[in-house]
This record gives C-alpha cells, structure tokens and sequence, in this order.
C-alpha cells in the first residue's frame, strides 16, 4: 500500500508519498509547480509527478482535515465555505478507478503526526501552534508508539480554540505594518531587530485577555484596524509583537513540560517557523525536534504518516522534485572561487520553505561587498540578513548556538555570530544569525563545504532561495534556465 497525505483548499497545498515500509518517496508544494506563492489548489502537475511514484491499483488517500467540521467554523464565523479542489482534481483524474480510499485526519493531529512520526524519539511531549486548522489553534499532546503493534498513539492534553489565536495575532501585526499575512511573517521577524519594544504594554492591554494571558479580547482573524497604534513605528510594532508572541509560546511551552509525561519536544505548526522565538525552547528541554516544514504544507506528510501508522523513516528534507545528476561540487567551487556567486538546483528540491543547499543561490560569505550583490540579484529588502551554511562541526568556533541546539539543520534557530566583522553578509542587526549546519552525510552541500573549507580555510557560505522575485522557488531545470537568463546569474545542475 501507499499512502498518499494531501494538504490543500486554504494556503501551502502540499502531496507527501510513504510506502508500505515507512519510507517517504515524495514530498512537495503545489506552488514549486503552479508557480504561484503558497497556492492553496493541488495542481496537474504536482499530482503527475507524485503518482510516478506509486502504483495506483495499491494506494489510500489521506486529507490533512475534517472538511465537514471546518466547513461548520467556517460558516459560523461568516468566512464562507468553498469545498476543497482537491476532491475534484481527484474524482476528475481518477473518475474510471473504483471510488478510491479517502481518509480524513484533524488538522492539528495531522501536524502532531508530521513531527512525532518522522522525529527520533519513541515518545515526545508534542506542541502544536498555527493560525487556524479547523477550531484548534494551539494543541499538547502526549505521543508515544503502542509496546505491541509499534503504532503511533495521540492523546490530547490540551487545547486552545479559535478566535484566540498566536498565529492569527502575528498575521495581523504583519498585516497592520502593510506586509501581506500569510506569507510575509518571516519579514515581520527580521523587522523586530530593529525596533524597540515600545508597544508591549500597550498590545498586552488592549489585545489579551487580562486573566489569562493565552487567550484574546478580539477576533484577529480580519486584522486589527488601522487605528491600533496608528502613529507607530513599524519596526516597533515588530518588536512588540515578536516579544508578545515569544512570551506566550514560553506559557505554552511551559504548560506543556507540566501536562507532558515525555521530556522530548516535538514542536510543529506555521508559529514553529519562528526561528527567533524557536531559540528559547532549550530553557525548557533538552532534546527538540521540529520537522522543517512544520506549517500546512507539511501536513500532508502528516497525513501521510497517520495513514502508515509507525515511524517513518527520515533521512532529509530532500524530497520533491529531481533535476537528475551529481550535484556538481567542482563546477560550483570554480564560479565561486571567480564570480563569488552562484545557483544551483541540482537533486530533489527541498521540502519545507526553505532552501538547503538543492535550489540555492550561494555566495562567499566573506567581505562587506557580497550582501549587496546578493539583494540586487535577489530585489529584496536591504535590511534583511542572509542565511549562512555551515559544516556542522565548526559551528560552535563560529556561533553561540542557543541552549541545547547543537545543530540547526533546517534553519530552525538563531545564533549569535562571533566574527561578525569577518561575515557581514550572514549577520542580521542584532548580530545573529540563522544558521544551516550540515552533518557529514554526504551530501552534495556536504561534499561542497568540505572542499570550499579546504581551499578558502572559511567552512561556511552564503546560502539563499533560488527564486525570481514574487515567485516560488525554482523546481525544475526550465525555472533555472529562466533565472539564469533574468538575473545574470550562472545557475548549474
Ligand atoms: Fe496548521
């Protein structure tokens, strides 16, 4: 049997594969090939490309909600109600096969089910925090696999419920300071480095509720209006609601380590892309998993998972769509040793929203010349850091990683660079940075690290998306050839 785990109808629509063996033999958003950022339909394509892996007479389709009970909210809360396109698209690709199995699964016990069952650990305390799923908002669960059949079991400890919402909370700051919500979050975050905490107080008060500090006073589902600090400074505003948010995923966080019988973390859901406010949960435990596509799109997987039952087996994050051939270590070393900078998109790209090395555009991280070059490629704002990719065992002579965090293979924390004079392209302007480490797993960026490390003496690089501006990251050798030609830019496969 496969299991094919669907995430779809409402943003970051997502297929993920597992066979019959708990191995996942595909995983990947419908945007990399619709093109559209964070698209909420399945498309053709992506379902094409899912199916080569699969036999279709031996497969069990798995959604990553109840749409029946999400329609309810829905309607209940004057949001209208659309029935998911991926019913459709199925029952229209496969109208001659005998009504084929469809299963349904909770959309926070989907995200629970995408951290514990590809974590390494045999039972975790799992938090859950996103905008929305069907009434969840916030969810901890005990997770451990059954002592006789070896399956996963899911008991929820706890549970908050919508309107009261972080997620919804940090989309509506990122749309009161003119970012789009639901995609720009991440910019929200860098923008807190450079504000102060001026409204706080002042958010506290007038948006918590006073006797209990997890719960709203407003609906933030539409936004605050423009009359909520209507003379403050947007990167203020930031600050504010990036501490805010901080301080109520530490009461989650400590809820948690209070209602959990196991003393491992899984984190998951959109909030777990916060990779400042991620830095703190090692104040609370010691060993902390968050898969590296926590928000929707990875609940496909989830789904997928929950279908399977067990453990699946997780190598990497490597695992959408292929762009055949060695990764190609020596020509990529020669244009950085000369041009500084250069794309890739070789392998399977990269399942979560950040790219790790497959659809990347690399750079020498040395020297105050390069950031600039980069955003003039990139057509970004100036402001923003970039990320720099390490060998995992020079880390710690590079950044203080934060408390029990001795590796950050999916960008999922910041750490405070110590020469930040000699890498100013890599550090934000608080002086961290969100650092990628890579172990030795032989790996193209592995194999590229080591032998840019051997000749440079540097162990790291510059490591950002490959994508057109407003686009999703590039998927396939026709993307790349189109980057190459806008933007000037040698990309190799
Ligand atoms: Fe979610």
């Amino acid at each position: 049997m496969n299991y094919i785990g669907i995430s779809a109808g409402f943003h970051d629509a997502a297929i993920s594969v597992v066979n019959s063996s708990g191995n996942i033999l595909f995983a990947a958003h419908s945007e990399r090939y619709s093109k559209k950022k964070h698209d909420r339909d399945i498309c053709l394509e992506l379902v094409l490309d899912a199916l080569a892996h699969v036999d279709l007479d031996q497969v069990e389709y798995h959604y990553y909600e109840r749409p029946w009970i999400k329609a309810f909210r829905q309607l209940r809360s004057g949001e209208g109600f659309q029935w998911p396109t991926w019913n459709r698209l199925l029952g229209n690709i496969y109208n001659d096969l005998d009504r084929p199995r469809i299963h349904t699964h909770g959309h926070h016990l989907c995200h629970a089910a995408a951290g514990f069952q590809t974590s390494p650990y045999n039972d975790a305390t799992v938090v859950v925090i996103d905008a929305i799923g069907e009434f969840d908002t916030v969810t901890i669960w005990d997770a451990a696999y059954n002592d006789d059949t070896g399956r996963a079991e899911y008991k929820k400890l706890w549970s908050q419920q919508y309107p009261h919402s972080i997620g919804l909370f940090y989309s509506a700051m990122t749309q009161r300071v003119g970012l789009q919500p639901l995609d720009e979050e991440y910019i929200l975050m860098g923008m807190a480095a450079y504000g102060q905490p001026k409204y706080l107080r002042e958010m506290q008060a007038e948006l918590l509720n006073p006797t209990d500090y997890t719960k709203f006073v407003q609906n933030l589902h539409v936004g605050v209006d423009d009359n909520f600090l209507p003379d403050a400074d947007p990167m203020d505003i930031a600050c504010s609601a990036q501490l805010l948010v901080e301080q109520m995923i530490r009461n989650i966080i400590s809820r948690a380590r209070m209602l959990g019988r196991s003393l491992n973390l899984v984190y998951g859901g959109g909030v777990a892309l916060n990779c400042v406010a991620n830095s703190m949960l090692g104040d609370f435990y010691e060993h902390i998993w968050i898969m590296p596509n926590p928000g929707d799109a990875g609940n496909s997987l989830g789904a997928a998972s929950l279908g399977y039952g067990y453990k699946v087996h997780w190598v990497d994050s490597f695992l959408g769509h292929n762009i055949s051939g060695n990764y190609p270590v020596n020509a990529i070393l020669d244009h950085l040793l000369t041009n500084k900078i250069v794309g890739v998109a070789s392998g399977k790209a990269e399942f979560g929203p950040r790219a790790l090395g497959n659809r990347s555009l690399l750079a020498d991280p040395r020297g105050f010349s390069i950031k600039g070059k980069v955003n003039e490629i990139k057509r970004r704002q100036k402001f923003r850091p970039f990320a720099p990719v390490i060998l995992e065992e020079y880390v710690h002579e590079h950044f203080d990683m934060p408390r029990h965090w001795d590796n950050s293979r999916y960008m999922q924390v910041v750490a405070t660079c110590k020469h930040p004079e000699l890498f100013p392209a890599i550090v934000h302007h608080d002086g961290t940075s969100r650092v990628q480490t890579v172990p030795a797993d032989g790996s193209g960026i592995r194999l590229l690290l080591e032998k840019w490390h051997f000749m440079t003496g540097c162990p790291m690089l510059l490591n950002t998306s490959l994508n057109i501006r407003g686009e999703p990251m590039i998927n396939d050798r026709v993307d790349a050839d189109r980057f190459q030609r806008l933007y000037g830019v040698t990309v190799l496969s």
